[in-house]
């Protein structure tokens, strides 16, 4: 099976311009996180979707699966914890008596709306050879560190990645992984870190720009320019 866990359980917190959780926001009526909940639901390829969100979120995330009849796919909607890593920890437990040793879960944050089919599609194929795969695309601005004098070093960009998601892996490699991160209290904001941490290789699979993570206002304010 291929199975997505899509985060919707953070806090917003660098998002005080607007009144509810980012995931809730409207965007053309729409709440942000149904956007990339849709992509997945409306491909053959995922067979089971389970959604992670907070207690503030809860009733009201439940509610637009019913209105938007996902029930079929949705097939649970979980509470998170308080970091993103504890979020994917609990939904992998969740996933304990469903997903088998070799299926892939892709793991999605809600935060990036404009996720495209065929970054998904790229990323099952991925994962199936490889174990551990990232969405990610090549850097295209020159990147600098900061030093008390402003610009510090110019970095090559040539081998400069952003990594996105979806990140997709193995059931069996992403658990052992998670689980030995708690063991050794090893923190990463990125499940790809954590498989390398336990000495697995994490392949790439190009994204999109469009892609973008929802962070500040002003990602609201360009999303709101390419959707309305
Ligand atoms: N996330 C989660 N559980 C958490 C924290 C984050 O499921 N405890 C999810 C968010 O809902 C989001 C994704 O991880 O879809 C990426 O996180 P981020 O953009 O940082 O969202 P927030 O944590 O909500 O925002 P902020 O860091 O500004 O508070
Ligand atoms: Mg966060």
């Amino acid at each position: 099976m291929n199975i997505a866990i899509i985060l919707a359980a953070g806090k917003s917190e660098r998002l005080k311009e607007i009144s509810v959780p980012k995931q809730l926001y409207l965007i053309n009526r729409v709440p942000l996180f149904m956007y990339s909940v849709l992509t997945f639901n409306d491909l053959e390829e995922i067979d089971e979707i389970h959604l992670v969100t907070n207690e503030q979120c809860l009733s009201e995330i439940e509610q637009y699966v019913k209105q938007y009849s996902l029930t079929k796919k949705v097939k649970g909607v979980i509470l998170g914890g308080k970091t993103r890593q504890e979020s994917v920890y609990l939904a992998l437990k969740h996933l304990e008596k469903i997903a088998k040793d070799d299926d892939i879960i892709l793991i999605h944050d809600s935060a990036r709306p404009l996720l495209e089919k065929e970054t998904i599609l790229k990323n099952i194929e991925s994962a199936m050879r490889y174990g551990a795969v990232t969405t990610a695309i090549k850097v295209k601005d020159t990147i600098f560190s900061e030093s008390e004098d402003g610009v510090d070093y110019m970095i090559s960009r040539s081998r400069l990645y952003q990594a996105q998601t979806p990140q997709s892996f193995k059931y069996r490699l992403i658990k052992k992984a998670h689980e030995s991160a708690v063991l050794n209290n090893v923190f990463a904001n990125d499940d790809s870190a954590l498989i390398k941490e336990i000495g697995y290789d994490v392949k790439i699979v190009l994204g999109t720009s469009t892609n973008f993570k929802i962070t500040t206002i002003e990602d609201i304010k360009l999303l709101e320019m390419m959707v309305l």
